[in-house]
């Protein structure tokens, strides 16, 4: 197999973590991204010392912060000169009380969908020396229980809820990804990929520590009793990063290594572009590419 360059968000720990490994294992560059300073020093000295790969390096930034993003994207070009593969897994979900990052945006959509969207389109010119580049954006079955959007007010600064949040951060994820596969193809860059997906129900630290008030700790407690290990998880992004049988494929969203649809009941095209533009509108101060 062709050797890779691939960025891994979120990847010092839970599947990002099984999936840097793994693409390590197959001689892929890698490099892992985390927040933690000494945390991806110490998983990237792991991933080495396991796979026996040398092309294994970090990035670190904090993806609440859109400067941040903005910060490590640009240091990332600085040192390298290519990307096959751009995997957006970092994610989360928070606690039942709405909360802010340090740059006023609610929490889950800071994390879950503005970062990402912006990353990528740093990210977009290395992209596109790549013969053929892949963007994977980590969304979740729980998109479908998303309750009604509201677009009127996407950080949910009124009716708040942490099921709300994250549904829907990962629901317009989808849509933005669908979105992007579309001006990629009409811009030209035809050797860049768009894609999403589910990864399973996966035994993490996701979700462990959020206060989620009694009944959804509860539920989520026995959602944890058929949740599969990170490496099962791990699958369906090592999937759409390597196989030759997704090569062509974009705009599309997987489970379970295949395609599927993602929840219909709130999409239009109209809606699809109202959390592009309101992305695209989020994370304009941080575009100077
Ligand atoms: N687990 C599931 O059942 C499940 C189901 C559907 C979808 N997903 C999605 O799968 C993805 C990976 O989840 P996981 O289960 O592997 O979660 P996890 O075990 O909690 O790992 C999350 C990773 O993201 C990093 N991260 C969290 N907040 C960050 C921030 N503010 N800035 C930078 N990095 C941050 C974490 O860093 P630290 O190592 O510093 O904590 C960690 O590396 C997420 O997008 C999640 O929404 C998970």
């Amino acid at each position: 197999m062709e050797s890779k360059t691939i960025l891994i968000t979120g990847s010092t720990d839970g599947i990002g973590k099984v999936t840097a490994k793994a693409l390590a294992k197959q001689g892929h560059t890698v490099i892992i991204h985390g927040r933690n300073l000494n945390k991806a020093k110490t998983v990237c000295a792991e991933i080495k010392s396991e796979t026996g790969n040398e092309k294994i390096d970090f990035v670190v930034a904090d993806l609440f912060l859109l400067a941040d993003v903005q910060r490590m994207a640009g240091d990332f070009k600085k040192k390298y000169e290519r990307l096959d593969v751009l995997i957006n897994n970092a994610g989360a979900m928070f606690g039942k009380d709405r909360e802010t990052t340090k740059e006023g945006l609610e929490k889950t959509m800071a994390l879950n969908l503005f970062s990402p969207f912006l990353l990528t389109q740093l990210l977009l010119e290395i992209l596109a020396k790549s013969p053929a580049a892949r963007i994977i954006n980590v969304s979740s079955s729980a998109h479908a229980m998303s309750g009604v959007p509201n677009l009127n007010d996407i950080q949910l600064t009124k009716n708040y809820s942490l099921g709300s949040a994250y549904g829907q951060s990962k629901l317009y994820l989808i849509w933005v990804t669908q979105y992007l596969a579309e001006e990629l193809k009409k811009t030209g860059f035809n050797n860049i990929t768009a894609n999403s997906l589910h990864p399973g129900t996966i035994k993490t630290e996701f979700g462990q520590n959020a206060d989620k008030g009694f009944i959804i700790n509860l539920l989520f407690k026995l959602s944890m009793l058929f949740a599969v290990t990170p490496e099962q998880g791990a699958e369906n992004t090592i999937y759409l990063a390597t196989s030759k049988d997704v090569e062509n494929i974009t705009g599309r969203y997987f489970a379970n290594k295949k395609v599927a649809k993602p929840n219909p009941k709130y999409y239009s095209a109209e809606n699809e572009k109202i959390i592009w533009d309101y992305c695209m509108q989020i994370v304009q101060p941080y575009l100077n590419r």
